[in-house]
């Protein structure tokens, strides 16, 4: 893992936002692995910036990591509508080249399988973006899943359905089930880039970075990846034992 801890989110997102514009003017047919929640929101602002300057997507294919099982894409909470609203809209991104779990699978087995096997088609993932639950969850892969784990329908915990109630009108209404690319599913990304802001992300960053890899703390599996990225603010890196060894050696990068 390369831990680099930067004064603001503003900063840290930018850094990210370098490595995947850099990848699309060496490749125009990169395949983006795309997250939702707000974290990447500074992120996905870097990338509109890029396209204005001249940075071309029309040849740029992404997956989005899950969506709300349940929810239609034009519901205003949906992953379908965030990224529209966020990204695909505001960068020339052929629509057709985009993809986002379908929240109204009637088969969902088959919808996984299919998913998959697009993603596996296009040549896999390049570069996967992911932001961190409170509890380690990555995607919607929440403590207990399986290192090896597909996309799927998933359950939510308890503490997500807390914290994701803020952009629902009550907890009630938040989805209690996601379709969720596997840990298995994003460990195939040639690259992770993932991003977390702000101190209560802290210990699920310091389980992640320097906990042991176990299923407890999903994001502690990218331990294992060969080419994983993380960007943290300065309050996300608060916990974090080696915090000033990360800092020494990302400022002689
Ligand atoms: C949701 C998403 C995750 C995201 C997490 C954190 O649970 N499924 O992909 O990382 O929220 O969200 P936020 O970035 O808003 O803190």
């Amino acid at each position: 893992m390369q831990i680099s801890i930067s004064n603001t989110m503003e900063e840290a997102s930018a850094l990210a936002a370098k490595l995947i514009e850099d990848a699309v003017r060496k490749n125009p047919f990169t395949v983006l692995g795309l997250a939702t929640g707000s974290t990447p929101l500074p992120l996905y602002a870097e990338l509109v910036k890029a396209c204005k300057e001249g940075l071309d997507f029309s040849r740029v294919r992404s997956f989005n990591l899950d969506e709300y099982y349940g929810l239609a894409p034009d519901h205003p909470q949906s992953y379908h509508y965030f990224m529209n609203e966020n990204l695909f809209s505001k960068i020339n991104i052929d629509l057709k080249n985009t993809r986002v779990p379908d929240g109204l699978a009637k088969d969902v087995p088959a919808f996984c399988k299919a998913y998959e096997e697009e993603m596996k088609a296009a040549g896999g993932v390049d570069i996967q973006v992911l932001g961190i639950g409170s509890d380690g969850h990555i995607g919607f892969n929440e403590p207990g899943s399986s290192p090896v784990s597909r996309t799927r329908l998933v359950s939510l915990t308890h503490s997500t359905i807390v914290d994701n109630t803020r952009f629902f009108a009550n907890e009630a209404e938040v989805p209690r089930q996601a379709i969720s690319m596997g840990i298995g599913t994003v460990m195939e990304a040639r690259s992770c880039l993932l991003l977390a802001f702000g101190k209560n992300k802290a210990k699920a960053v310091k389980g992640m970075v320097e906990g042991g890899i176990s299923q407890f703390c999903p994001a502690s599996f990218l331990q294992m990846h060969a080419s994983a990225y993380v960007f943290l603010d300065e309050d996300a890196a608060s916990e974090l034992q080696l915090k000033d060894y990360y800092k020494e050696i990302g400022a002689a990068r």
